[in-house]
């Protein structure tokens, strides 16, 4: 099927759109399993509608632990362009089960030769992501009380006026306590901080910026949207255990435990969708209607530094 738009780009929205009408008939039902299949199922049924050569390099984990959408799974018709491809079918499984705010469907991806994705490993990274007036203040060997300082000043505006997501974990008690104590204002999330990261990269949302540790893979698809937005992001993986450091030795050049910078984690010509399933910071989710359902996505190419917010109608709705 064809699947280069008139730019000649290959179009990925339709990809997290079905994923996230999939997903959306499980929102609030407590099944965080089969909502999750139902994402990755429809995701992968899109990805082999179209004609590419794709290689998942994320996915929902290694062949023996995930029977689809694993690491190394080959996609598409077997024609047409070779792409590396990185996805979250869910974004928040717990979220969706939930009916709570911030459930997404994402997808990355570069095209073999002119950009890169990092393989990363299945561990933990701890984030410092900005929109673009902040990206050349940022360090995130500073303290966060500072960085919190030097991206007020950037942005013309108070600390207290600043407002920061963070997942809420025990991991995070001092680094919430400490904006807090330098007047910041923090945005505290059950789990999505790739929703709340992307949200930091659009002036228009309300959130200055994302502190705090999360999982590595949603590191890279966040990176790419920086790399799309022209925004800032420095990270440093966290290893539960030395059998998850070894792993990140023989996947990555250096040292595994340096900073990041973005170019570490995505590079080149790389695209990104994603697609709300649950309304939230970042996007509104699926809306049933009589025999219809809207949704709305973000679509971002680095080549073009093109940002698009796309509400689609859907009178084809896919079986539940
Ligand atoms: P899932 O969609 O896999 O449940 O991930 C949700 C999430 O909150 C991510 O957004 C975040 O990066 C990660 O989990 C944090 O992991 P943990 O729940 O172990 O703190």
């Amino acid at each position: 099927m064809a699947n280069i738009d008139k730019h000649g780009q290959i179009d990925f929205l339709r990809v997290t759109e079905q994923a996230a009408l999939s997903a959306s008939k499980w929102v609030g039902k407590g099944k965080k399993d089969e909502a999750d299949d139902a994402a990755c199922q429809a995701m992968r049924n899109a990805l082999n509608s179209m004609d590419l050569q794709a290689t998942i390099v994320i996915g929902e984990g290694e062949r023996d632990e995930a029977p689809m959408l694993y690491i190394g799974e080959s996609l598409g018709s077997g024609e047409g362009p070779e792409v590396q491809i990185a996805v979250d079918p869910l974004e928040g499984t717990n979220l969706c089960a939930n009916g709570a705010p911030n459930a997404i469907s994402v997808l990355a991806a570069a095209i073999e030769g002119e950009g890169w994705l990092m393989h990363a490993p299945d561990t933990y990274m701890d984030k410092l992501v900005v929109g673009r007036e902040c990206a050349s203040v940022i360090d995130i060997t500073l303290p966060p009380r500072v960085n919190v300082r030097l991206m007020a000043q950037a942005l013309g505006k108070d600390v207290d006026e600043m407002i920061i997501g963070v997942l809420d974990r025990p991991r995070h008690d001092s680094l919430i306590a400490e904006l807090r104590e330098a007047g910041c204002r923090v945005h505290l999330v059950p789990d999505g901080d790739l929703s709340v990261a992307i949200a930091a990269l659009d002036p228009e949302a309300g959130i200055d910026g994302l502190m705090g540790i999360g999982g590595a893979p949603e590191g890279v698809l966040t990176a790419v949207a920086v790399m799309c937005t022209g925004g800032g992001m420095q990270a440093r993986l966290k290893f539960r255990n030395n059998e998850e450091k070894e792993r990140a030795v023989h996947m990555m050049d250096g040292d595994p435990e340096r900073v990041l910078m973005t170019s570490d984690l995505a590079r080149g010509n790389v695209v990104f969708s994603a697609t709300g399933i649950t309304s939230g910071d970042l996007l509104k989710g699926v809306r049933f209607k009589r025999g219809y359902a809207q949704t709305e996505s973000i679509v971002m190419r680095s080549a073009t530094g093109q940002i698009r917010r796309i509400e689609t109608v859907h009178q084809d709705l896919p079986d539940a």
